[in-house]
């Protein structure tokens, strides 16, 4: 038995959800670069969930039962209030949908029609999650959910108390629909071998949020924004970017397990974030972003993935850094919980092996005689 360090390669199940094909992502056969441009978060979801994409009325339904469900129960919004004011947001979000499921009467049906309903439950209230902690943190009352809005509109407005602009809105939701799905990624991974032993949904989502949280996954944006606000001027990119490198430190928003040619979600944030700054007449988050890559594509030869741009989108967008992780959560809750409908659809438990290097034929010695 030789162990492969991080699995890489290693084909460790069956699909049908998204692929990623020579550098090419589709979710169930749909080239990410059309979906970006053309799909709104919701059809999105649905696509994830169902297999196809809704028809007008299988998407007002679904819209209908998304508002239906935004609400979270009072005693988690209460338990949320007693966590520490300075926890992590992501360690936050990890409790509070654990939580979730105490006040969920159906948490372990295991019918696939229970399942499904819970998949669009926690796809709705993870969003009022998010805005609550976000409000919590400041010594802000939670702001209810609205009905008959878009999850992207509704999370802006639950996270700042009133109504979002329109260009605020429409670039939340494209950045949503580019964050949803991501094949085989350490938090879907995670979130199939926790349901695998048949466990129930809420246990699969917290396992995710979990692995989501790592700075080498989802937890890059953040870390890419506070370099950014550590570097703070254009003219300050290049000894910065150099110094790190000659440290032999690692660059988050750089590289990725699977694409080595270019990450296909990153130029849709790319151009957004060029378009925020022109719109806002300040390109300097941009330009910076811009320069780093430069340095790091020239001399290292890698390519910014997912996270490096969402970073100044999300910025410039008047979302504070603290949040860019759970706002992936809140995208990938879609893509997480096709993938456990998936593997309980046709289960079997997952339990690789492990290439023992450890010592080999000890004998017990008492405890006074060692
Ligand atoms: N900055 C500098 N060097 C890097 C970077 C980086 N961001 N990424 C990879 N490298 C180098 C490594 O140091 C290593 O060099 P070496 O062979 O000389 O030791 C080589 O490239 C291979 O890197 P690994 O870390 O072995 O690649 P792996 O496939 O295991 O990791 C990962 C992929 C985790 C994404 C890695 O590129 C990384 O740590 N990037 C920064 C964190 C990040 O942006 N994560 C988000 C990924 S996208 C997502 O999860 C949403």
């Amino acid at each position: 038995m030789t162990a492969t360090k991080g699995l890489e390669g290693i084909v460790a199940t069956t699909s049908s959800i998204s692929s990623i094909v020579d550098g090419v992502l589709t979710y169930r056969g749909y080239d990410i670069d059309d979906l970006a441009v053309n799909a709104t978060f919701e059809e999105t979801a649905y696509l994830l969930w169902f297999g196809s994409l809704p028809t007008t009325p299988e998407l007002q339904t679904l819209q209908r039962d998304l508002s239906a469900f935004a609400e979270v129960p009072e005693q988690v919004i209460a338990q949320m209030k007693l966590y520490p004011k300075t926890a992590n947001t992501m360690a936050a979000l990890r409790s509070a949908v654990s939580s979730l499921a105490l006040y969920d009467e159906a948490a372990d049906d295991m019918s696939r029609e229970a399942n499904e309903i819970k998949a669009v439950k926690l796809q709705a209230q993870i969003p009022t999650l998010v805005a609550a902690l976000a409000r919590i943190r400041k010594g802000l009352e939670p702001v209810a959910p609205r009905e008959g809005v878009s999850i992207a509109e509704n999370f802006l407005y639950m996270l700042w108390g009133k109504q979002p602009d329109i260009v605020s809105v429409k670039a939340l939701d494209a950045a949503l629909v580019l964050h949803a799905d991501h094949e085989l990624n350490a938090s879907t991974f995670a979130s199939r071998v926790t349901v695998a032993t048949l466990s129930d949904i809420y246990s699969g989502v917290t396992s995710a949020i979990g692995a989501l949280k790592g700075p080498l996954h989802g937890g890059a944006n953040e870390a890419v924004m506070k370099m950014l606000e550590e570097i703070g001027s254009l003219e300050a990119v290049e000894p910065y970017i150099r110094a790190k490198l000659e440290r032999r430190e690692k660059i988050m928003g750089f590289g990725h397990r699977v694409y080595k040619n270019g990450d296909p979600r990153a130029k849709h944030l790319m151009k957004m974030s060029q378009e925020l700054g022109t719109m806002k007449n300040d390109t300097t988050l941009y330009d910076m972003s811009v320069k780093i890559e430069e340095l790091i594509t020239g001399q290292k030869g890698l390519k910014p993935n997912v996270d490096f741009y969402s970073a100044s989108v999300y910025t410039q967008l008047g979302i504070e850094r603290e949040l860019f992780t759970p706002i992936f959560a809140i995208s990938r809750t879609s893509g997480w919980t096709a993938h456990i409908l998936e593997q309980y659809e046709d289960n079997r438990i997952i339990r690789p092996r492990a290439e023992y290097t450890g010592m080999l034929e000890q004998k017990y010695v008492p405890v006074d005689e060692r």
